[in-house]
């Protein structure tokens, strides 16, 4: 079935994981595709929609729907965006070129991660869509001010800070193909880089690859050939606390996320200290597995904080309903890596253009079909609570 998939043939997320999978080298597409320990949060973070169903509103005489909301401060065309995901160009040589080119041309933000293969300058100068960096804070202060100091240099709309990956997730599929970063040729590895010559050619002979929003802090960009687990393990501080992200967000002194909050008290927290928005997120299920899924505790965290901060669901989107559940329960807006990564892989700017595409028009569909205009008109009366069935059971 998969053999003549070519991009023009993918129409959803699955779709695309499997170009996605045809193109990339083992070690890379496990490493987009999996998760920590047994993946059960993983397969949760998508099933959790499943568990509730859409009840419509009909003859609502609906034409034209405005499907656009605001967040950090910025007016998004539809309410999801690009989540912040590390090494883009190890996907495809397009990388954060893509995204940004994409989120440009859609109207809505996209997430520049602290190990991303982009510079903050290059993006800052590539385009005027909004734009977030995500934020670790390392050991070395000098490198965590540093990269605040930077981004407001380059004009970015918010900052997010992750705070769900103190220590590593135990990802055991890269242990099992043997990913490391930059990739190396190892013998559990050497057939898988044979067999995908294209990628192969594209990583040896194009631009170097490099991590250049750290590299020169730590030496790790280029030079060390380091997984992304020695990194977080050796590099970003262990012990982070309300202090440290009370302090950020007055360093950074604008729109301000925290990425990862899954309790109710944390987001009370996140109010506290001053955070304009946060994301509801367990890292899309590669950190702490057995970990509840975002929009399972979404409900909880609207109803105690709903109003006095932006609440964005991070994690398992990989349908325009999707997201129409999550403003429907309360949220501002939805982001997402994978259900953009398999299409970055799979065909670059083309392909995440095409995937982005697809959602924003599904979204738009959806809310015709729910008798919306506007993403106002989405209430929880429009929900209904069901037992869960596996969406995974078709991947
Ligand atoms: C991520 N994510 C992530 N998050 C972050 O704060 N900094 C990062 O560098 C990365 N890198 C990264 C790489 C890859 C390959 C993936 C799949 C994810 C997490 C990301 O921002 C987001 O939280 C999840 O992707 C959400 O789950 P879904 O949408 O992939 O189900
Ligand atoms: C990941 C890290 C880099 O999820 O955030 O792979």
């Amino acid at each position: 079935m998969t053999r003549g998939l070519r991009l023009k043939h993918c129409y959803n997320t699955r779709d695309f994981r499997m170009l996605a999978k045809r193109r990339l080298p083992s070690p890379l597409f496990h490493y987009i595709d999996g998760g920590a320990d047994d993946e059960t949060t993983l397969r949760r973070n998508t099933d959790a929609f499943e568990s509730v169903d859409l009840v419509p509103k009909v003859l609502a005489g609906v034409d034209d729907v405005d499907m656009s909301v605001t967040v950090f401060g910025k007016r998004l065309a539809f309410p999801l965006f690009f989540s912040p995901t590390a090494m883009q160009r190890l996907f495809h040589h397009d990388g954060e070129r893509a995204i940004a080119s994409a989120a440009e041309k859609l109207g809505t933000m996209f997430g520049v991660s602290t190990i991303g293969t982009r510079s903050i300058e290059e993006m800052a100068a590539l385009t005027s869509a909004p734009k977030l960096f995500q934020i670790y804070i390392h050991n070395d202060h000098g490198l965590t001010s540093d990269l605040i100091a930077r981004c407001k240099q380059a004009r970015f709309d918010a900052l997010a800070l992750t705070v769900d990956t103190v220590v590593a997730g135990n990802r055991e599929r890269d242990h099992r193909t043997g990913m490391t970063t930059p990739p190396q040729l190892t013998p559990k590895s050497l057939l898988s880089f044979a067999m995908h010559p294209r990628w192969t050619l594209n990583y040896l002979f194009r631009q170097r690859f490099d991590l250049p929003n750290i590299s020169s802090h730590t030496g790790v960009g280029s030079k060390v050939q380091a997984s992304i687990i020695d990194y977080i393990n050796g590099q970003m501080k262990r012990a982070i606390d309300w202090d440290d992200a009370a302090r950020m967000v007055e360093e950074w002194g604008g729109p301000f996320a925290i990425k990862g909050v899954m309790s109710v008290d944390d987001a009370r927290r996140s109010v506290d200290i001053g955070a304009s928005a946060i994301m509801i997120s367990n890292h899309g299920g590669r950190q702490l597995d057995g970990s509840r899924a975002p929009f399972d505790q979404l409900a909880a965290i609207v109803d105690a904080v709903g109003g006095r901060i932006e609440i964005i669901v991070d994690g398992g989107v990989r349908r325009g309903s999707h997201v129409l559940k999550a403003l429907a329960m309360g949220a501002t807006a939805c982001s997402g890596g994978r259900m953009y990564l398999y299409a970055l892989a799979a065909g670059g700017t083309a392909g995440v253009e095409r995937a982005m595409t697809l959602l924003r028009d599904e979204i738009e569909r959806d809310m015709r079909l729910m008798g919306c205009r506007s993403v106002s008109d989405l209430s929880r009366s429009m929900l209904a609570t069901r037992g869960v069935v596996n969406y995974h059971a078709g991947l």
